[in-house]
């Protein structure tokens, strides 16, 4: 569920490496520290790790070299593909087709983490996915998410001015389209599955969320 996205991501997968390294000036801001929230997500991580969104690996790699196993939810085929490409000949990983919300339940977990995907879902199927998160992590467990989120719906409304202006057109309709949260109604969720919850901010849209089952 959460899948009305998919189309963006069938077409952009070739070029998301691209996007990702800043070289797409609308959003560079968006990937800016890139590398280094998804360093830190991994450095977070303790254990089995659950990833969802995985697109074309690259925090799974991350986690890999951290000696984590991995099972990775990805619903798009053309991100799988890649995934796949890059994660040849590499063990202690599984990517499964599923999403955030419906996907091959596997055994406990220590971890589960996400980066640049949650705001696929609405508010409503994040407060859902976050009680199922909770009966599949061990006492102890932590959900490290980084995504864009703002600190209020009036920052959220500021960031969409500042795109138009700038005539970032496809960031601006991201912004207005896509389900980006606020960290008030992440943490209210988060604590009503009795995690201890921090944030963290990365650059001007995205946030590290870490949170742990008490
Ligand atoms: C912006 S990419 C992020 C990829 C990778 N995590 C990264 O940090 O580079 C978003 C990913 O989320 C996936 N996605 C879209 N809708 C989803 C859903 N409902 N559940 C899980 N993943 C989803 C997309 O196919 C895509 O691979």
């Amino acid at each position: 569920m959460g899948r009305e996205f998919l189309d963006i991501f069938e077409s952009w997968a070739e070029s998301y490496d691209h996007s990702v390294s800043g070289k797409d000036e609308q959003y560079r801001e968006v990937f800016r520290n890139y590398e280094a929230i998804l360093e830190e997500v991994a450095v977070l991580s303790h254990g089995d790790v659950l990833e969802f969104g995985a697109g074309t690996g690259n925090l799974t790699e991350k986690l890999l070299e951290k000696g984590h196993k991995v099972t990775a939810i990805e619903p798009s085929k053309a991100m799988k593909k890649l995934f796949q490409k890059k994660m040849m000949a590499k063990s202690n990983v599984t990517i499964m087709d599923g999403d955030f919300l419906e996907f091959p339940v596997p055994n406990k977990v220590d971890t589960i983490v996400s980066t640049y995907a949650f705001h696929h879902l609405t508010d409503e199927e994040k407060a859902k996915a976050i009680s199922i998160y909770r009966e599949l992590l061990k006492t102890g467990g932590k959900v490290v998410f980084a995504d864009t989120m703002f600190p209020s719906k009036a920052d959220h409304k500021q960031a969409i001015e500042k795109a138009k202006a700038a005539h970032y057109d496809d960031l601006a309709h991201d912004l207005q389209t896509e389900y980006y949260t606020t960290i008030p109604y992440l943490q209210n969720i988060m604590t009503a599955n009795d995690f201890q919850v921090k944030f963290k901010q990365w650059n001007d849209f995205v946030w590290i969320m870490e949170a742990v089952k008490q």
